[in-house]
């Protein structure tokens, strides 16, 4: 293996630039020529390549977003778009590819490994929901971004007395959801893993007011309804009066916590070690902190599953 070549591809993640950074310094430290792809697949298929040495990736560890930009393609679902940018590789002498991305990404992957192409991916998305790793590149930084706005809207909540609806992203998991109303001391968590059930947070509402609680908090992973529609069920069925947020893209920007750019410092640097060792068709994963692989499919085949112990624990503590 003599060039390699890294994307980053579907929602961008804080961390996603440390990443590409320990690509390219793990693929110099080998002897290898790195190349970055730019804007996901799409620039795949166009040939969107530039050569990057150390210098290119200097001054980015702490960065959000993904200096190689990212997109979605529906052409690169089609055979005509894989073969396109099988093409692309081959005609710019590319032995191996690293996919920083979700699991859309990896199917994406998974169809040029099938080819015989090799290709490791590691999991960078604010959602965690892929399974495989413990966390994936993005989600402790989103965390703490929610958790830092969510310390702030209490301030205001508790000034009032009011009733707060906070919608966070997540697709169709609550990983973002659960952790941070732990975090934040929310009263009630809505997930898309459990069932939806009005009475139940108009009763935890009612007792919350009658044990003079100065505010209420909801958090509301997005994967369930809009925070808007929430609102008008809690204030049509129960006569509530609710404000609400969307974090929404927030929870993608800014720097990477401590522990996403060393996740991610660590696993593009594994990315590499791993083309080299000659695996293809794996994704990079970080469980009880060690580095291993798993085969792409596990991304959608196993649904990564979330830790209800703590759903328990926010009911211990709105004793
Ligand atoms: P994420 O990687 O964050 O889950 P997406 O689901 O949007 O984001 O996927 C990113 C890109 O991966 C898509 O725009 C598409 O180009 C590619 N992709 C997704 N699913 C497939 C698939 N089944 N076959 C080929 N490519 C896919
Ligand atoms: O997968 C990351 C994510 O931010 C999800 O949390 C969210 O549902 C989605 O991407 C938004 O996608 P887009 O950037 O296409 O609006």
């Amino acid at each position: 293996m003599k060039r390699i070549a890294v994307l980053t591809s579907g929602g961008d993640a804080p961390g996603m630039n440390a990443a590409i950074r320990s690509v390219v310094r793990t693929g110099l430290y080998h002897g290898l020529e790195v190349l970055g792809v730019r804007h996901g697949y799409q620039g795949l298929m166009e040939g969107d390549f530039i050569p990057l040495d150390s210098r290119s990736v200097a001054g980015v560890i702490h960065r959000g977003g993904t200096i190689l930009y990212t997109a979605r393609s529906e052409r690169f679902k089609t055979l005509e778009g894989r073969d396109a940018a099988l093409n692309q590789l081959r005609s710019g002498s590319v032995d191996g590819l690293v996919v920083i991305g979700g699991d859309g990404s990896y199917r994406g992957a998974l169809k040029l490994a099938e080819t015989g192409f090799p290709v490791v991916g590691i999991p960078g998305t604010i959602d965690n929901d892929i399974a495989g790793t413990d966390e994936t590149i993005g989600y402790d930084s989103a965390l703490n971004t929610a958790l830092d706005s969510i310390r702030k809207l209490r301030d205001t909540a508790s000034s009032h007395d009011r009733l707060f609806i906070v919608e966070v992203m997540g697709r169709e998991s609550g990983f973002l959801a659960l952790e941070v109303a732990l975090a934040s001391g929310a009263e009630c968590v809505v997930l898309p893993e459990t069932q939806f059930d009005e009475c139940m947070i108009c009763d935890q509402i009612h007792r919350a007011w009658d044990r003079k609680k100065d505010h209420f908090f909801i958090i509301l992973a997005e994967g369930v309804m809009g925070a808007h529609e929430l609102k008008a069920r809690l204030e049509d069925t129960a006569g509530y009066t609710a404000r609400f947020t969307v974090l929404g893209y927030l929870l993608r920007g800014g720097s990477p916590t401590c522990y996403d750019t060393n996740l991610a410092t660590r696993m593009g640097s594994y990315s590499v070690e791993m083309l080299l060792d000659g695996h293809e068709g794996v994704m990079i994963g970080c469980v009880d902190h060690n580095m291993m692989i798993n085969p792409l499919a596990l991304a959608w085949e196993q649904k990564k599953q979330l830790n209800f112990d703590l759903l328990e624990l926010m009911r211990i503590m709105n004793v």
